[in-house]
């Protein structure tokens, strides 16, 4: 049983990702902002090896403490697709320009 870290879980490929790794028997923990929501990450919480921390990886010192400890580290969390990130980058947390990751 390894200990897994996902930043930005709470998406398309994390949902995925996530129920197949608790049944492997693997303790996950989702780091994510929940930017689109987090009604698909809610069933995870039934699971006594899934764990939450609502951040943004950008929160360094955050983002430090929660992933110390950790055996492995699978990094999605990402804005995805061009309209998404060009419009992130006018109106999103930290406005114009500031990098996501
Ligand atoms: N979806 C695909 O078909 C596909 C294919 C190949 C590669 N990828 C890559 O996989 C990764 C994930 O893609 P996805 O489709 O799951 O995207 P998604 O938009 O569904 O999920 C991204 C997640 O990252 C979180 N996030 C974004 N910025 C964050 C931040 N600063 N801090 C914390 N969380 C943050 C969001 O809240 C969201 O839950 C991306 O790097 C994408 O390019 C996706």
């Amino acid at each position: 049983m390894s200990k897994i870290f996902i930043t930005g879980g709470a998406g398309y490929i994390g949902t995925t990702l996530v129920p197949k790794l608790l049944d492997l028997g693997h303790e996950v923990t989702v780091f994510d902002m929940l930017l689109h929501g987090g009604n698909q990450i809610i069933p995870f919480f039934r699971h006594k090896n899934f764990n939450f921390i609502r951040g943004d990886i950008r929160e360094f010192e955050k983002l430090q403490e929660a992933v110390t400890g950790q055996d492995i580290v699978i990094h999605l969390a990402a804005i995805v697709g061009f309209p998404r990130v060009q419009d992130e980058s006018r109106n999103g947390p930290g406005g114009k320009c500031r990098r996501n990751h």
